[in-house]
């Protein structure tokens, strides 16, 4: 009887173990909370991006935690290998230093691409005056993707204006910058060659929208964005098309309009091709306008296909970043 014991006891720590393992291997995620990095301070990554490189995810952003002028900030860098928890690397691109371009400026909504051919990595931002007159983009450049970039230029790219910038890369490498046009809606911009410059208008939609992202999901274009109420959440809407030239269709709501997209606005849409499946997350940002630096993340998956995209209602949820499945609920 004994040996028989021991063996169903060993074969059922072995179960046990298998089954902590495969909840491990899922990353649970806790929605408008403060989001510890592994110092244990609230991540800094507002109006942020993502940017894979090899395993690593770099989630970069806005940091307002600095106390600095409320147009001020710096922009950050975390890196992650499952989404959940977040390593700061630093604050990558200082905006008080005197070779960059001073505290009098605004930096919003920075996004990092990583340009093969050139080997840099190539920092977008939304840069402008105290009166939000300016409205161009910046561009900053760095060899490491984690490293001290270096502030470049700004200027309105095709010469329109440009305030909130999102960023996407098609499936066949190429860049593109979606950002908002005041007078006349989202426009979607091809990044020359070497990503220093915005080369070529593909598309405008003209609808007067910002926080504007895309994913190319099972054959279709999905755009986001949200109305024009600066800090103050509204309902986002999404739109899809065949190509990035459009014609897009009408757009629709991502949740019920009157829960205002769960105080969150759109950032980016994260698309995690796994071995199994492909989510899309809704990277969000919750913000505080009272205290920037206590603004919240609301990173929900979608649910996505055919046309929809819909916000589920915010409840924990996990990845799997290996099979890319997301599972929302208990
Ligand atoms: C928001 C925009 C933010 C910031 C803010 C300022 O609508 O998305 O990035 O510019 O307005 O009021």
């Amino acid at each position: 009887m004994k040996p028989f014991c021991s063996a169903k006891k060993t074969a059922l720590a072995l179960a046990v173990l298998l089954i902590c393992l495969a909840v491990k291997a899922a990353e649970t995620f806790t929605l408008g909370e403060l989001w510890p990095d592994n110092r244990g301070q609230h991540i800094q990554a507002h109006g942020g991006g993502i940017l894979k490189v090899g395993d690593t995810y770099y989630w970069f952003g806005e940091d307002r935690g600095q106390n600095l002028d409320w147009r001020s900030c710096h922009v950050s860098c975390y890196a992650s290998t499952n989404l959940s928890d977040w390593k700061f690397c630093g604050d990558v691109l200082n905006m008080v230093a005197p070779t960059n371009f001073g505290r009098r400026m605004i930096l919003e909504r920075p996004k990092v691409f990583y340009n093969p051919t050139t080997k840099k990595f190539v920092m977008y931002f939304h840069m402008d005056n105290g009166r939000y007159q300016a409205a161009s983009v910046g561009v900053a450049t760095c060899d490491t993707v984690a490293g001290d970039y270096k502030f470049l230029k700004y200027f309105r790219p095709l010469g329109h204006e440009s305030r909130d910038i999102g960023q996407f890369v098609d499936d066949d490498g190429s860049a593109y910058l979606i950002f908002e046009d005041r007078p006349f809606g989202f426009r979607i911009a091809k990044l020359s060659a070497d990503y220093l410059s915005v080369e070529k208008e593909i598309c405008l939609i003209p609808e007067h929208m910002e926080g504007g992202a895309l994913v190319h999901y099972n054959g279709l274009y999905y755009v986001i964005g949200s109305h024009l109420t600066g800090w103050n959440a509204n309902p986002n809407l999404y739109a899809t098309a065949k190509s990035l030239a459009g014609p897009w269709s009408e757009f629709k709501d991502i949740a019920p309009p009157e829960k205002n997209t769960y105080g969150a606005q759109s950032t980016m849409l994260l698309k995690i091709v796994g071995t199994k499946t492909t989510s899309v997350i809704f990277m969000g940002d919750i913000w505080n306008a009272d205290n920037l630096g206590d603004s919240r993340y609301l990173w929900l998956p979608l649910e996505i296909g055919g046309g929809k995209m819909t916000l589920p209602a915010p409840q924990k949820w996990s990845l799997d970043i290996t099979t890319g499945e997301a599972k929302i609920g208990k």
